[in-house]
């Protein structure tokens, strides 16, 4: 049986939702947040150490400005109200992607919720924001050039992990994406190299820890040989 130390999930759908039901675009993004929470807490309580979620991509400054606007201010109010969630649930908060380029109110709530929430131990939520794998990569990179103090006999493979955002977090062991999408829009390409991928066509906001609870139980069936036999 595979064992799951780090979930990734792509959550893809929040507007075709919202379509489907009549509604505008952002009402998909609002009642995505439920469940955000939901399957967070989920796998809290089911002894899961890391869970990581693709919430904005540095694609996604593409989208019209009042989608961009509204989303955040969505992620402005999360990051406040659900401190709660992450207190009363020993949550840690973490977020990855290039942060810098956030507004300064923005950048302080991030910081105040990853400070306040350090101690917390009973899982690792990792919220990808402004997140792009080819940009984390690159921003590994940049760090690597700029920091002179080369070893030759380094082991590169190492050395680029400890410069990703995910530094001293294992790799993904399984990957969903919600929505029906068969890509990867730039998620995790490092560190889902050997990663179990599922894809369901459940939109976000209609994902449930049921569905989950399936998606590991197939996962745990599945052989996973990493280029072994
Ligand atoms: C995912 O839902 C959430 C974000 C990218 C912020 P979408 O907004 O991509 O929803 P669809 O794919 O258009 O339905
Ligand atoms: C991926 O979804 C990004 C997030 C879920 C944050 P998108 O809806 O932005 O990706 P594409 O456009 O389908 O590739
Ligand atoms: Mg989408």
């Amino acid at each position: 049986m595979n064992t799951l130390k780090h979930l990734a999930i792509i959550m893809d759908g929040n507007g075709r939702w919202a379509k489907q039901k009549g509604k505008m675009r952002s009402q998909g993004h609002k009642q995505g947040i439920h469940t955000v929470r939901n399957i967070t807490t989920w796998c809290a309580k089911n002894h899961i150490s890391y869970l990581s979620l693709y919430a904005f991509s540095t694609e996604n400054w593409n989208r019209p400005k009042n989608e961009i606007d509204f989303l955040m201010k969505l992620l402005k109010q999360y990051l406040q109200k659900e401190r709660k969630t992450y207190l009363d649930n020993d949550i840690k908060f973490l977020a990855i992607g290039n942060i810098e380029a956030f507004s300064n109110p923005l950048k302080q709530m991030i910081q105040n919720l990853q400070e306040d929430t350090a101690k917390n131990s009973a899982l690792t939520q990792i919220l990808a924001l402004n997140y792009g794998a080819k940009d984390e990569i690159a921003r590994a990179c940049k760090k690597i050039i700029q920091n002179d103090n080369h070893d030759k006999n380094i082991n590169m493979n190492e050395l680029i992990a400890a410069n990703l955002d995910t530094k001293g977090i294992p790799d993904v062991d399984l990957l969903i994406r919600t929505g029906g999408e068969m890509r990867l829009s730039n998620f995790l390409l490092w560190q889902i190299s050997y990663a179990e991928l599922f894809f369901t066509p459940t939109l976000w906001p209609d994902f449930t820890p049921d569905e989950l609870s399936n998606i590991i139980k197939d996962f745990k069936t599945r052989s996973r040989t990493f280029g072994s036999l």
